[in-house]
């Protein structure tokens, strides 16, 4: 695999292989003996991160994991008002411009559904080896966020054949519920019920995906289904990507409390990508169940693996 864009490009294969990675990489920088040799991974691989829309978890991780591995890096945040895309530069020729200092890894965050295929197509028909990870492309995909939520449910129900998923919130705008439902779909017995405000149901390409594929999925207004699940994926209203009208009709409705998960299994796992508004209450954070910012530390280690295996280095 030479570029991440979408989550429908990983094959069973590749994810039973980088579960097994991911899982040694959280085991390698974990012990302070190994996580010395992991510095001299990379050493001298150019990693460039070119960020147009904000992030916290996403680019810390990513530009963390790269150091971890001895990787050199550049980084642009707010990249839409800091670098030359203020002045009028388009994409391509922003990206042409990067390959030219040598990057092995472009990590893209970027406002623009597709802007990440049009990014790797560039680096293709330039003939470059640089992989392009996308970090974010509007309201499409999220791939990177799916790997580390399918290694979060692996490691805390130690298996993700036959589970019930629960995806709540916008799941219209939400890129990381498209790109985790793409991925968990190859997974033999996954039932999915998509919980959302009416106006914000999950996107038609993906519904109509299961569908084709024979998946069973149901899409609810009723919050109360999560009783039913295994793994309960909540997110937050993307109101940078609707109207205020909107945002007013819809915000707030969708929260989960105590009393919500109260009916829940026990062996449950309640996710979020973050960041989190009041879509789950504080007082949630100390029920066991709630697995969120554990998820957003597998993102280092589901990064690292990631950026080893574009590099060609074997984790395990
Ligand atoms: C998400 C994103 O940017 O899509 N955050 C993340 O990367 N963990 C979710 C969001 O912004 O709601």
């Amino acid at each position: 695999m030479k570029h991440i864009v979408c989550a429908q490009e990983f094959d069973r294969k590749f994810l039973d292989q980088f579960l097994l990675d991911a899982a040694a990489m959280k085991e390698y920088w974990n012990n302070p003996i190994w996580r010395l040799n992991i510095q001299e991974w990379l050493p001298g691989q150019n990693v460039c991160s070119f960020f147009y829309e904000e992030s916290t978890r996403t680019r810390i991780s990513f530009e963390t994991a790269a150091q971890n591995m001895g990787m050199r890096l550049v980084s642009t945040t707010n990249a839409g008002a800091f670098s030359s895309a203020k002045k009028g530069e388009t994409l391509s020729d922003t990206i042409q411009t990067l390959m030219g200092y040598a990057p092995r890894v472009i990590v893209l965050r970027h406002n623009e559904e597709g802007s990440a295929r049009t990014a790797a197509e560039l680096v293709d028909a330039c003939g470059k080896e640089v992989s392009i990870i996308n970090a974010g492309d509007g309201q499409g995909q999220h791939p990177t966020q799916a790997l580390l939520d399918l290694f979060t449910i692996q490691s805390e129900l130690g298996r993700v054949e036959g589970i019930t998923v629960a995806v709540g919130g916008d799941l219209l705008h939400g890129r990381t519920t498209h790109s985790l439902v793409y991925l968990l779909a190859k997974y033999p017995n996954i039932r999915f019920i998509f919980i959302s405000p009416n106006e914000l149901k999950m996107k038609e390409g993906i519904v109509e995906h299961l569908t084709q594929s024979g998946i069973p999925h149901r899409e609810t207004e009723d919050k109360g289904v999560i009783a039913d699940a295994d793994v309960v994926y909540w997110t937050r209203t993307q109101r940078e990507r609707m109207d205020e009208e909107l945002f007013a009709r819809v915000n707030g409705r969708y929260s989960i409390t105590a009393s919500d998960v109260a009916g829940m299994k026990r062996g449950a796992v309640i996710l979020h990508p973050l960041p989190r508004l009041d879509e789950i209450s504080r007082e949630l954070d100390r029920d066991p169940r709630a697995k969120y910012f554990v998820q957003a530390e597998n993102g280092l280690y589901v990064r690292m693996a990631l950026m080893a295996r574009l590099c060609g280095v074997s984790v395990r």
